[in-house]
């Protein structure tokens, strides 16, 4: 195998300044997660700020925060209290201005969590709801209403929380109130101007603050059928009460407006799950969001014929709108890759059967982990940009053996336990040393870590990895080192290379294939220069099943 010879990262000077969007390798930090500077066993600012010199030698070009706000923490902060703050177990709103200015220095932008269709039912504009009772215009930044039935005992309609159980609660006064996701999490209503000034001053907030771009949760289930019927699944799938109602599209295209009055414009990245490209694809157009998540290419099962139809599709829906591409394979909501691809059954679905399913199944970890190499190689080789989840450069597993009653994520709880839900994938890093915190929080910790690292982590450690070139750690850094500086790389086209059945080839110009061989045979490699990384030892020249490479052409 060969690497080329490490490139410097250039400090401070972000690679394509104009439109960053389009090329950046962004790596999701999730707070909680990352680094404990503090010692209670939850991750902090000060823990990501004495880090950011790893992010920065590993190569990325962006940071995306999930988020760092006020909040109870009934959905790991997805349950906003308030949006102008820093939750005080994450440190303080000066301490996000300093890591901001922080990452700038070092060439890293900064992308925050917005999130739009709910809050907490800690916010104040919920509780002054509560205490204001019915008919009140503060209830009228929610859903409230009266319930069905003779003493309106029954939920105003029938729609499911995406948590399970049903998705209204009713309070003391009798009235119901709407929440897609956990009771924790009322819906704001899209229809009151109120709500709309509200974040789009949120949003210049973080502007101001120099924030680069934000990530828009839930992005198409902010509009509702304002008269709340009834969820049928039996008709047709538009105008769905709920999800991706056309109304949707003003709400981002005033967003738009406001991240163009900015020097320079602000990015925004729509999480949008829906199965129709071309409804989805809408999103993208020219006066709306910049990227959104390609969660089809995350959901794909380890299978060529299902990865080149779903980069296809891909590249055909985003050509019209002239918008980037974006390659995931992770993130804190799914199963980590690693284990997804040592599987069986490769695919993740977001069915909670399906997440009952998997869990437990039998992995080969090793396979798992060649495959997840050969598909980093492919993301970050495809045109747009790539999604990195904390911990992937690692190699680490989904950690299934969390104890019951150490599981905090409410769809385990609001499920009874039949999703074992996303805690799995959210276990705090492993940094340095043989045994738990492996340096995730500092000695003399007064707490462990908020959820159980495995012993095996102990392999996976920064410290265990870098100077290793074996490692997926200098793994990563190679072919981010290399997407960083390789004129093919990042924003622009592909085509298709004739390849063996069951291996994928593309090339990009200037000179760059890549080639990932997802058959069981080995695969004879296309003419070529130079091998600018593979993803594992080639044998006799061949590319071996379960590996990819990036190869020098003309
Ligand atoms: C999507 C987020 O990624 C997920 O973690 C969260 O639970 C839901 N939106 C609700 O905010």
């Amino acid at each position: 195998m060969s690497h080329p010879a490490a490139a410097q990262v250039p400090e401070g000077v972000p690679r394509d300044a104009a439109a960053w969007w389009r090329s950046a390798a962004i790596y999701q930090v999730y707070p909680r997660s990352f680094a404990d500077g503090n010692g209670d066993g939850v991750g902090d600012l000060v823990g990501i700020r004495s880090h950011l010199g790893y992010l920065r030698d590993l190569g990325v070009d962006a940071i995306w925060f999930s988020p760092w706000y006020p909040s109870p923490m009934a959905d790991a902060g997805y349950d906003v209290a308030d949006y102008r703050d820093i939750d005080p177990a994450f440190g303080t709103l000066a301490e996000a201005e300093a890591l901001i200015a922080d990452a700038h220095t070092r060439g890293i932008r900064i992308i925050v969590d917005i999130v739009p269709n709910h809050c907490s039912d800690a916010h104040p504009w919920f509780r002054e709801a509560l205490a204001a009772g019915r008919g009140s215009a503060v209830r009228e930044l929610f859903w409230f209403r009266d319930g069905r039935g003779e003493h309106g005992e029954l939920p105003p309609n029938n729609w499911t929380s995406i948590f399970g159980g049903p998705a209204w609660t009713r309070v003391p006064d009798g009235q119901w109130y709407l929440h897609l996701f956990a009771p924790e999490q009322p819906d704001f209503n899209w229809a009151n101007p109120k709500v709309r000034e509200e974040f789009e001053d949120i949003l210049r907030f973080w502007f101001q603050r120099g924030v680069d771009g934000v990530r828009i949760d839930s992005a198409a289930l902010c509009e509702k059928d304002p008269a709340l019927h009834d969820f049928d699944q039996a008709m047709p799938p538009y105008p769905h009460p709920y999800s991706d109602r056309d109304s949707t599209h003003e709400i981002y295209r005033s967003w738009r407006r406001i991240a163009d009055s900015f020097a320079p414009p602000r990015a925004l990245i729509g999480e949008i799950w829906l199965q129709d490209t071309e409804r989805f694809i809408k999103y993208l157009r020219p006066d709306e969001m910049h990227t959104a998540f390609n969660f089809d290419f995350l959901a794909a099962p380890w299978d060529a014929a299902a990865f080149h139809s779903t980069i296809d599709a891909t590249l055909a829906a985003h050509a019209p709108v002239s918008a980037p591409a974006t390659w995931v394979l992770s993130n804190h909501d799914v199963f980590r890759h690693v284990t997804r691809y040592g599987r069986e059954d490769t695919s993740f679905t977001h069915d909670h059967d399906h997440r009952r399913r998997q869990t437990g199944a039998p992995t080969d970890v090793a396979l798992g982990s060649r495959r997840a190499r050969a598909a980093t190689l492919l993301s970050l080789g495809l045109p747009g940009s790539a999604y990195i989840y904390q911990g992937e450069e690692l190699g680490l597993g989904e950690v299934e053996d969390i104890p019951d009653e150490q599981r905090q994520d409410p769809l385990f709880a609001r499920t009874s336990g039949a999703n074992p839900g996303r805690d799995g994938c959210r276990v705090p890093l492993p940094w340095s040393g043989k045994e738990s915190p492996f340096g995730f929080s500092p000695d003399g910790a007064v707490a462990g870590p908020w959820l159980p690292q495995p012993a095996s982590w102990r392999y996976l450690t920064v410290e265990a990895q870098q100077g290793d070139p074996a490692s997926m750690l200098e793994f990563y850094r190679a072919a981010l080192r290399i997407r960083r500086i390789h004129p093919a790389l990042g924003d622009g086209s592909m085509i298709w290379l004739e390849a063996p059945a069951d291996v994928l080839a593309f090339r990009r110009d200037p000179g760059f294939t890549c080639v990932i061989n997802m058959s069981t045979l080995p695969a004879p490699l296309p003419v070529h220069g130079e091998i600018l990384i593979a993803s594992g030892p080639l044998a006799d020249g061949m590319l071996p099943p379960d590996t990819a490479v990036w190869l020098a052409t003309t």
